[in-house]
């Protein structure tokens, strides 16, 4: 999604904006651009390269005059119109003087896009963005001041989005608004930021502030009719620059995959108090309310949504309590059935997808309680849940995620013993062990990614296959639908993930000696049944890999290959099992050459509907 980083103060470098889009690449970008704004006018540089767009910039950047006091940047991830150079950010007004960077969707801009070409407006751009420049200079025009013009026309725009204007007239401040959609406020060396997300300022910023909804911010020197900063609060981000540098691997999906253990460790620890009791990060109900909870619906996309399926075995085993789990974009137009017994869970790795959001607002509006589980710190998510559950995965930047998948398994862990705690289902003592045995897990994960270059020896025959299932069943059908999600979103190749008793109702028609199949078959309650859906696959001549626990050589005889993981209890078992077919999609997509990090088509996190 659009990327926005925009900086004012004394000898604020084009470069330093330029190395802060470079950090939001993750946010997936299709075009790009950068404006320098002074009192004798704006320039502006645009490149609409793909993926290649910021390499092209950077080759322009010494065009921009060195020594200029305010510079704002723009990746571009397409939604009207498409990834062209004359789509691309910054735009401008007719006069030119007016400058602005966008992120997110005008819902009613035709409308608006009719009233300005009505009123003579020449719109250089099919984009929604560029029309709101137009309207703030009538806003001039008609002798606003620059920040009573922004708050006006932001004020009849309808949507979710964030804004960042500037004005040749006003060379030392830049205007701020958003709705929804992800904008902060950075300062340092007496300098001030606005980045879409903290990565992106981390080297030149030393303090952070969220920003409130609605309501013009001005950074830089104060401007008439616009508030400054010090209405804004602190945010308490602890990530530090180094933690977005890639050290040492080739790709962040590689490196933040080497990382999990310690992602997973840093979270469970951080959820667990030195008595071994539970940690509930930010707790803005009283926990009265949590143990009347008859209910819990966990909400999220993609890969989150997947730790959510997880989410329910945990809740129901240890809690008690019925667990529903929906992708976050049905569940936020379905009419749930909500009271204030009921909990609605959000899971977003960013905090900031705009699906999981909604869902979750919708569901505090309906009257339910509601918890996020995230890992950015002062995301929108966390502000607007009653209760905060970390994962302490630090930046996770490549599009695809690993890390905090397992993080997130390992806080909606804690979260159910807690609740069956809570609940009087689970002793104290009960609670502790099965916290304990949690944290053990991080040795097996360690233990299982150690493997990684014998799995990617054991998948070297398959590398070449186009056609892909992924069954389980209980626990390892969530796990199936992560592994067949990291192929397609890294290898683009088709791969289905299906609960192993479902197969033979369907799927199986698809099955030849092209297909490989890859089972899931921990020793746990159901691995019998798997080993026989195992025999339906062989019997129609697929290709099989199972993905068993250290000594099992009767899964091993079922299939081409093995994958063997270090044995857990069965409840933690997808905390490991993930871990081979997370290198399974990095390998696949290395051997065909493609980018691990920025899949195509794919934004990290989607800050629209
Ligand atoms: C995008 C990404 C996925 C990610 C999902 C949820 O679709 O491409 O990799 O799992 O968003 O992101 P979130 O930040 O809410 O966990």
């Amino acid at each position: 999604m659009c990327g926005i980083v925009g900086g004012v103060g004394p000898s604020i470098q084009a470069a330093e904006v330029f190395d802060g889009l470079k950090r939001l690449e993750y946010r997936g970008y299709d075009s790009a651009g950068m404006a320098l704004v002074g009192a004798e006018g704006v320039e502006v540089i645009r490149a609409a390269t793909g993926r290649h767009s910021l390499d092209e910039l950077k080759g322009r950047l010494s065009r921009l005059a060195p020594g200029a006091n305010l510079v704002v940047g723009h990746t571009r991830w397409a939604t009207h119109g498409a990834p062209t150079l004359g789509n691309a950010h910054p735009h401008t007004d007719c006069t030119g003087r007016v400058v602005l960077v966008h992120n997110g969707i005008v819902d009613n801009f035709r409308e608006l896009r009719g009233e300005v070409l009505a009123l003579g407006h020449e719109l250089k751009s099919e984009t929604d963005s560029e029309v709101i420049a137009h309207l703030i200079e009538d806003g001039l025009a008609a002798g606003m001041e620059p920040a009573e013009a922004v708050a006006s026309v932001f004020s009849r725009l309808l949507g979710h989005m964030a804004l960042v204007v500037a004005f040749a007239q006003l060379p030392l401040t830049i205007f701020g608004i958003r709705r929804t959609s992800p904008l902060l406020v950075a300062a340092g060396d007496g300098r001030s930021f606005f980045a879409s997300d903290a990565p992106a300022v981390l080297d030149v910023a030393t303090s952070f502030y969220e920003m409130p909804e609605d309501r013009v911010i001005a950074i830089g020197e104060p401007a008439k009719g616009a508030a400054g900063t010090s209405v804004l609060v602190p945010l308490a981000i602890d990530w530090a620059s180094q933690d977005v540098e890639l050290v040492g691997y080739q790709s962040f999906y590689e490196m933040e995959l080497a990382q999990e253990g310690e992602a997973f460790s840093d979270t469970v620890s951080s959820l667990i108090d030195e008595d071994g009791g539970a940690v509930v990060d930010e707790l803005k109900v009283d926990p009265y309310e949590l143990k009347r909870l008859r209910k819990v619906t966990v909400v999220g996309c993609g890969t989150s949504y997947h730790a959510g399926l997880v989410g329910r075995f945990l809740i129901e085993h240890f809690a008690k309590i019925p667990v529903e789990v929906d992708v976050a974009s049905e569940y936020r137009y379905r009419d749930p059935i909500l009271d204030d017994d009921h909990l609605v869970v959000g899971v977003s790795q960013s905090g900031e997808s705009l699906d999981t959001i909604t869902a979750v607002k919708g569901a505090a509006a309906a009257g339910a309680k509601t918890l996020a589980v995230t890992n950015v710190i002062g995301s929108q998510l966390s502000r607007l849940a009653d209760a905060v559950l970390y994962t302490r995965a630090g930046p996770e930047v490549s599009v695809a995620s690993t890390k905090t998948h397992v993080s997130q398994v390992g806080a909606l862990a804690l979260f159910a013993i807690y609740l069956g705690e809570l609940k009087g289902h689970m002793y104290p003592e009960e609670a502790r062990e099965a916290r304990s045995s949690l944290r053990d897990v991080a040795s097996a994960i360690e233990a299982a990614l150690a493997r990684q270059a014998g799995y990617e020896e054991s998948l070297a025959p398959f590398v070449g296959s186009d056609r892909f299932f992924f069954i389980g069943r209980n626990l390892q059908y969530p796990v199936a639908l992560e592994g067949a999600l990291k192929l397609k979103e890294l290898s683009y190749l088709a791969a289905e993930a299906y609960p192993a008793g479902e197969l033979k109702h369907g799927p199986i028609a698809m099955l030849d000696s092209e297909a490989v199949v890859v089972a899931l078959v921990p020793r746990d309650r159901l691995r019998e049944k798997v080993l026989a859906n195992i025999e339906e696959v062989r019997a129609r001549g697929a290709r099989v890999i199972v993905v068993a626990f250290d000594g099992d050589p009767e899964a091993a005889t079922l299939a081409e290959t093995a994958l063997f993981v270090p044995e857990v209890r069965p409840i933690w078992s997808p905390l490991v099992t993930v871990i081979p077919l997370q290198v399974m999609a990095g390998a696949i997509a290395r051997s065909r050459g493609l980018n691990l990090d920025r899949p195509r088509n794919l934004a990290k996190t989607v800050t629209v509907e």
